[in-house]
């Protein structure tokens, strides 16, 4: 069942770039380079959308946030859905809200979409599990198509979701007319590039992760640092590495670094940074100067000739724009799981966590 992998998650970590694949599968009209969404066709582009999700589900969807800002200028809230439910909501028939859930069955997304319909707002489920509660209950069902995820880490699970909002994102600036086709015409082909691209990495990336997590396993903490596009894949990166190999790690928008977390900082205290080519990367590289100046040891996810001197750098390959974050999470998977599985820990079945958390 595990198809030779030792690890459920290592197995579905490699096999992201197939569940890319599914994902496009019947999505991209090439005559007029078009999303197709026939689940969405009678519902507009959204004036205010709120995203409602837990966990990873959380972190694709404030990932979502930016490119949807962007792409189809939609304000965008993302909210834990823990929160939500109690919250003393104001919304009302205009608002749209996404559930994000890959099991469908998470007790507070669940119950935090059935207070937005009591305000009668339109639900979209965006979720991997086919008839399952939120599939069931939402107005409009997006499925994400990344077949059983065995491993209570997911890991292709929020590269399908990443997708789908992607999807969505160049849908809604289509309807909206604030997508400009030249962003347009290299959104669909790059994605499209995407899965082969990230099948030919893959093996290298987890050589480089296998390579890092000897030398950082030993760590009691780590700090998660991003910007942009890359804060979300930040708090995903600390979220893997806690919950299967059980060491301390925080995510934080590099940014914040001076507002308190600095303090941390040690020799003892390493920080995995993604310091990718984009327009905050001069941002990112002063930060993690002033973590150097502390002592502090970091890994960067970086590209090539990029001016960054960092204790270890992991050079990766540079893809076209929000695509970036695919073979960055791809590396955040491989550390946590390298990690983990040097330590020994239960790598598939992490103590104190179940798959889906239908309970509050
Ligand atoms: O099934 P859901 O996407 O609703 O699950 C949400 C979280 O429980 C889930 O993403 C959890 O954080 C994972 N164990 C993270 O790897």
């Amino acid at each position: 069942q595990k198809g030779g992998y030792k690890h459920f998650m290592l197995k579905e970590i490699f096999e992201q770039p197939k569940v890319i694949t599914d994902c496009l599968a019947g999505r991209i009209n090439m005559q007029d380079m078009s999303v197709q969404l026939p689940e969405l066709e009678s519902l507009a582009a959204p004036k205010r959308l709120h995203i409602l999700a837990c966990g990873t589900s959380y972190h694709a969807g404030m990932w979502g946030k930016y490119l949807i800002e962007s792409w189809a200028r939609i304000p965008v809230s993302v909210e834990i859905a823990s929160e939500f439910r109690y919250r003393d909501l104001i919304l009302d028939e205009d608002d749209v809200v996404l559930s994000i859930s890959q099991s469908g069955e998470t007790a507070d997304t669940l119950a935090g979409m059935r207070r937005a319909k009591e305000f009668g707002a339109t639900i979209i489920g965006l979720c991997n599990v086919v008839g399952s509660s939120v599939a069931r209950e939402a107005d409009h069902v997006l499925y994400t198509q990344a077949g059983p995820e065995i491993s209570v880490a997911s890991t292709k699970a929020m590269c399908s979701q990443l997708v789908l909002l992607y999807l969505l994102a160049m849908h809604w600036g289509r309807q909206k007319k604030t997508l400009p086709d030249d962003v347009r015409d290299n959104a669909v082909k790059n994605i499209l590039a995407l899965p082969t691209v990230l099948e030919t990495e893959l093996p290298r990336l987890r050589t480089r992760a296998t390579e890092l997590s000897r030398l950082y396993s030993a760590s009691h903490s780590f700090m998660y640092l991003g910007r942009g596009f890359q804060f979300p894949l930040a708090l995903e990166g600390a979220l893997k590495l806690k919950e299967i190999s059980y060491i301390h790690a925080e995510g934080y928008a590099s940014g914040e670094m001076k507002h308190g977390p600095i303090a941390l900082i040690d020799p003892e205290f390493p920080t995995f940074a993604l310091a990718l080519h984009d327009e905050l990367f001069l941002k990112v590289k002063s930060n993690l100067e002033e973590v150097q100046a502390r002592g502090g040891r970091i890994i960067a996810l970086t590209h090539p000739g990029l001016d960054l001197n960092v204790t270890d750098p992991w050079i990766i390959p540079e893809l076209w724009g929000p695509l970036d974050s695919f073979m960055a999470l791809s590396c955040l998977q491989l550390f946590a799981y390298e990690v983990a599985d040097y330590l020994g820990k239960d790598v598939d079945q992490p103590r104190n966590l179940a798959k889906s958390v239908t309970v509050e």
